[in-house]
């Protein structure tokens, strides 16, 4: 969603500031603005379009080396030129730059006014601009201070003043701000991904924090009171490759073939083959607190609460302790019931996502103990868990998730592990599953080497307009994921049912231009889902299926696609892996931009 950077330094803020945006594009974004401080004062351009265009419109002076730019997703609003940031205050002086919702925004844009401003936007943002402006502070940090003392919500923001000019002013209060130092420059962000081609020496502010950035340096403080704080920059180890394509035509092209890598990543150091369990050190519970567990709650959205699902899945099998996933978004419109014995699993790729965010805050709020599985290092949900488990799959771009759902699944099996084993799993089965995890990784990059094999049933898929994805039990997670992420990419209707459900209505669908995409696995309900299969065969319905070798599906005609076979409990990963290369080449098939399908951002930092 919205992103924000800025630069000061020795070199042109804008084009700096510029490149930054274009790094954040993949976050999703409908307008884009800039604003520099210069000889000439300060000057804003903005409008709704892409960086690309902006960057075209650009008028010839419009120099200056401190900058602050934005990307926005429309909230208060349309996407429109007016509403784009960064926002100014009347007199041109201030520009404000913000990420989040300001709660009281109606309340302070009437009593603004009231008093005789004429408002030039929609958004809850213009406010800032205005009280900043209108604050008699004598130091940019203190009219800050006083603007923030009226406003309530969440924000990270950056404020530049045409009678401060060496200094950008940034906040924090929920989301994500970073301050990165180069040589005599400094930079901004709302994400590393913008700056990290610059510096990988970076501070990142907490809730509360309040800082001044010159080109030499920066002060933290409390923002109620600028009272210093004293943070100080540190080296983020992140590989800048990370944030780049390469030889790839897209990054969720890179981030699927990365997956045998990560999935080794999230295992490393965390199996105990001797006593057949796993290590989870950052969970900070021990043996009597997981056994005092009765139940296990996982909370995610899109993918990640699929992958939930899958989770809850391998806890109940494992560790036999009732569990189940909800998407966050509806669990905390409940009013949920939150248990002392039960464990909350919070799961997000970016940390950020604000429905898990305050589902999590709102079980710790009634006294529940929620660990995350996350990503994102020192996000707001890891922060705010009690625990948990980092998933190690470095970063990831693509709006689709691969690496990291994977190591979703990979972080809950190595839950289920633990859980199990301090309850009624057997060292046995224990070390069958850690010998199972282990060969995971290479299963996987067997699949993504067969990648070729299935471009041509991808393309088919394309041409039809609607498609079921099928499976059972364990499978059932898995088709609802491969719907997910053929619809998100590829825009076409994808809708996953559970197999036993067919014939209770979407058989009624089944015809010759509605293709099914069938999870069997070799289990204990091969049987029952081949029965299913012939069902739609007899319908005519075109079926690819996902399974094992040997599997017999007897008279059904169907394009089969192998998978390696793992412990049963494992096989949920493997059926997923096919599902994301047949998304994305009907997506390319279809022409579509894969890294930023419309109207979906990689992370949604708004309810
Ligand atoms: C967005 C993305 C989904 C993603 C979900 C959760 O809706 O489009 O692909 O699964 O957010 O994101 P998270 O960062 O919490 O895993």
């Amino acid at each position: 969603m919205c992103g924000i950077v800025g630069y000061l330094g020795r070199q042109e803020a804008a084009p700096l500031v510029l490149e930054g945006l274009t790094r954040l594009e993949h976050r999703g974004y409908d307008s884009a603005g800039v604003a520099v401080l210069g000889r000439g004062g300060l000057k804003v351009a903005k409008q709704a379009g892409r960086v690309r265009d902006l960057t075209d419109v650009l008028p010839k002076r419009f120099t200056g080396t401190v900058g602050i730019g934005h990307t926005r997703w429309a909230t208060h609003g349309p996407a429109t030129d007016a509403n784009a940031h960064p926002h100014a205050d009347e007199s041109g002086t201030v520009a404000v730059v913000h990420n989040g919702i300001l709660d009281n925004a109606a309340g302070l844009r009437a009593e603004l006014a009231d008093a005789g401003v004429t408002l030039a936007s929609d958004t809850d943002t213009e406010v800032l601009a205005h009280l900043v402006a209108r604050s008699d502070a004598d130091t940019l940090e203190g009219k800050v201070r006083d603007a923030l003392a009226r406003v309530v919500g969440t924000y990270g923001l950056a404020v530049v003043h045409a009678d401060f000019p060496d200094r950008i002013v940034v906040a924090r209060n929920g989301s994500p701000l970073i301050i990165g130092v180069g040589d005599k420059e400094m930079f901004v962000a709302s994400d590393l991904a913008a700056i990290v081609r610059h510096t990988t020496t970076v501070a990142m502010l907490d809730d509360g924090e309040l800082a001044t950035v010159t080109a030499s340096g920066f002060t933290t403080m409390r923002h109620t009171d600028l009272s210093a704080t004293g943070k100080s920059a540190s080296q983020v180890d992140v590989d800048a490759s990370a944030y780049d394509a390469g030889d790839h035509e897209s990054f969720m092209h890179k981030e699927m073939l990365e997956q045998p890598q990560t999935a080794r990543a999230v295992l490393r150091g965390r199996l105990d083959d001797r006593f057949g369990t796993a290590h989870l050190g950052g969970l900070d519970m021990d043996a009597r607190a997981m056994r005092a567990v009765r139940r296990v709650k996982i909370l995610g959205c899109g993918s990640a609460y699929y992958v939930g699902q899958m989770g809850a899945a391998l806890i109940e099998e494992l560790a036999r302790i009732p569990a189940d996933a909800e998407a966050a978004s509806e669990f905390r419109y409940r009013d949920p019931v939150i248990e002392p014995d039960t464990l909350y699993v919070a799961v997000s790729q970016s940390g950020e996502t604000i429905d898990t965010l305050l589902a999590v805050q709102e079980i710790r709020r009634k006294g529940g103990r929620c660990v995350g599985l996350v990503n994102v290092v020192g996000s707001a949900i890891a922060r705010e868990c009690d625990g948990g488990i980092y998933l190690h799959a470095g970063p990831e771009v693509a709006v689709a998730s691969t690496k990291a759902l994977t190591n979703m699944f990979l972080g809950f099996a190595l839950l289920a592990l633990q859980l199990g084993r301090v309850r009624d799993l057997s060292i046995a089965d224990g070390k069958r599953l850690i010998a199972g995890l282990e060969r995971l990784p290479e299963q996987i990059a067997e699949i993504l080497a067969g990648e070729a094999d299935l471009v041509e049933v991808a393309h088919s898929l394309a041409e039809a307009e609607s498609l079921f994805f099928i499976g059972r039990v364990r499978g059932y997670p898995a088709a609802r994921e491969g719907a997910q992420k053929f619809k998100e990419i590829s825009y076409r209707h994808a809708e996953a049912y559970p197999t036993s459900e067919l014939k209770h209505g979407p058989l009624a669908l089944i015809s010759p231009d509605v293709p099914t995409v069938a999870l069997v696995p070799a289990d204990e309900l091969t049987e029952r889902n081949v029965a299913a299969l012939h069902e739609i065969s007899a319908r005519s319905g075109p079926l690819v299926v996902v399974t094992h070798e040997g599997v017999d599906l007897g008279e059904v005609r169907a394009r089969r696609i192998v998978v390696p076979k793992n412990e049963p409990e494992l096989d949920p990963i493997l059926l997923t892996i096919p599902l994301q290369l047949l998304a994305y080449h009907a997506a390319q098939h279809l022409g579509h931009d894969i890294d930023k399908p419309r109207n979906l951002a990689k992370s949604v930092t708004v309810e």
